[in-house]
Formats: structure tokens, C-alpha cells, sequence
């Protein structure tokens, strides 16, 4: 079902841009920093909130597009530890629309082998939404597609602040001792444990910055920005950044190889 809309948006460009995407190179995590739905909306003399509404509608083809070529992890910020500070119809607002997409969207989600993860401070967020999400990722967590892990109430600093707690917590149990402390250690202490470093960072609207997004796992993430607002973010634009990720020189600080 999901393929046959992704063809259905599909161009000769796109189609294009799909060829030259090699199989053997793809990123196995790739992270999205999904901004200006608010821009978006503004240019069009529309409530914020209509961005928001249409950013969905992005979601859920860049979601498709990632199924199709066999992305390993997604991995979507959608509301960050700082988005408390907007105002509280805003903030509302959100978190009603990502209880609506869960309720639309895990069926689809769930024929299509993604399997879902919330990341972030959860507990934070009404009970009514935890239950959903619960429910949510129980019924995806069997699935051996894609991996869709989505940032909510997330901030990194907050993640590695809350892996040193665990981990100091470990070693005052004597379940562990400090010299086990290790990038391993930390790496199975965060959210995204057992999952592989973001190879390729996406931003939309122009602004070249992380805001506080996996900072632990984009270590040595490739980055890509687009001046396009995340609600006109077609499959077509992450097909080119793939594909511009494909001709990076990636040298994990070591020497090109000869
Ligand atoms: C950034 O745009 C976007 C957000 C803070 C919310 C992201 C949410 C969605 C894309 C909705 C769909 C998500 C799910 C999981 C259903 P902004 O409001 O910061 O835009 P601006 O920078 O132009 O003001």
C-alpha cells in the first residue's frame, strides 16, 4: 500500500535520483531536525499550527520513501525538552497531533514492518499519550523493518545526563565497577542503545545548527541542510540528500583510503 503511494508521488526526477542511490552505501541511521513548519505557514497568512498539521503529511512520506530503500533507523525530532517554553496552545496543540497520528498512522505502520520507539523523557507527557505510545510500540516490536525512533520531550544533554545517572547508579549497586565505564557502556545507556550511530544528519529551513538533537550519536554524522521548510520536504529532497551523503569522504579522523 505504502509503496504504491510512494510511486504515485514518484517523477522522472525522483525516479532518477533513486537509480543513482547505490544499495551498498546507504546510511543504516539517518536523523531529521524537522523545522519551519511555523515559517511555512506565516509565508502562507496561516495559524502556526497549519504547518504543523501539514508537517504530518511530510512525516509520512519521508517515513514511506525510508521503507522503500531500506533505511535501517529514522529517527525524527519532533518536540525537544526546550518546546515547553511555546505557548501552551502550541504545545497543546502538538501533543494532540502526535496522539492523532499515532491512532492513524500505527496500523499502516505496523502492515509495514516499521517498528516505532518514542525517545525521550516520556514520563513528562500526559498519561493518556504514555498509554498510547505504550501500545503503540508494543504492537510494532516485533517488526524487522524499519526502525522509527521519534524524539518527543527529547534534549541529548538531558539523555547523557540521565546514562551517567544510570551508570553511577550501576556502580553503587556494584553491578558494575568504573573501570567498566566505557563509549560502549554509555552508548547502551542511551535511548537509542543497540541502534547504530546517525550517519547522515538532516535539516530543514535553512538554520545550520543541532539544537541539542543525538549529540552522542552524531559524532560522526554527516550533515545536510535544505532552505526548504519541513512541510514542502518531498521524498524527492531526502532521495538527494542520500544521495549526497553517497559522494561524502567519510574518514572517521582517519586518512583517505588509497
Ligand atoms: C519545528 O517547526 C517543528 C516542530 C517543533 C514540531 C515538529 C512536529 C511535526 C513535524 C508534526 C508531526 C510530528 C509527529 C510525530 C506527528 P517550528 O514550529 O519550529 O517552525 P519555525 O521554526 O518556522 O517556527
Amino acid at each position: 500500500m505504502w509503496k504504491k503511494i510512494f510511486c504515485k508521488t514518484e517523477n522522472k526526477r525522483e525516479t532518477a535520483k533513486l537509480n543513482e542511490i547505490s544499495a551498498d552505501l546507504l546510511p543504516s541511521h539517518i536523523a531529521i531536525i524537522m523545522d519551519g513548519n511555523g515559517r511555512w505557514a506565516q509565508k502562507r497568512g496561516l495559524p502556526r499550527k497549519a504547518g504543523h498539521k501539514k508537517g504530518v503529511d511530510s512525516l509520512r512520506e519521508i517515513v514511506k520513501a525510508a521503507c522503500s530503500i531500506n533505511i535501517k533507523f529514522l529517527t525524527v525530532y519532533a518536540f525537544s525538552t526546550e518546546n515547553w517554553k511555546r505557548p501552551t496552545a502550541e504545545v497543546d496543540f502538538l501533543m494532540k497531533l502526535f496522539s492523532v497520528y499515532l491512532d492513524s498512522e500505527v496500523e499502516e505502520m505496523d502492515k509495514n514492518n516499521v517498528r516505532l520507539k518514542f525517545v525521550g523523557c516520556l514520563t513528562e507527557l500526559s498519561g493518556e499519550l504514555q498509554s498510547q505510545i505504550k501500545k503503540g510500540e508494543k504492537k510494532t516490536a516485533d517488526n524487522t523493518g524499519l526502525g522509527l525512533n521519534i524524539a518527543v520531550n527529547y534534549g541529548a544533554r538531558d539523555e547523557i545526563v540521565m546514562a551517567a545517572r544510570n551508570i553511577a547508579q550501576r556502580v553503587l549497586s556494584r553491578d558494575i565497577e568504573i573501570k567498566d565505564i566505557n563509549e560502549q557502556l554509555l552508548d547502551d545507556s542511551l535511548y537509542t542503545a543497540q541502534q547504530p550511530p546517525v550517519d547522515l544528519l538532516i535539516r530543514t529551513s535553512g538554520d545550520m545548527r543541532i539544537s541539542n538533537f543525538l549529540l552522542w550519536q552524531c559524532a560522526y554524522a554527516e550533515l545536510w541542510f535544505t532552505e526548504k521548510n519541513w512541510p514542502e520536504f518531498m521524498p524527492e529532497d531526502f532521495l538527494r540528500a542520500i544521495n549526497d551523503y553517497q559522494k561524502r569522504d567519510r574518514r572517521f579522523g582517519g586518512l583517505e583510503d588509497k
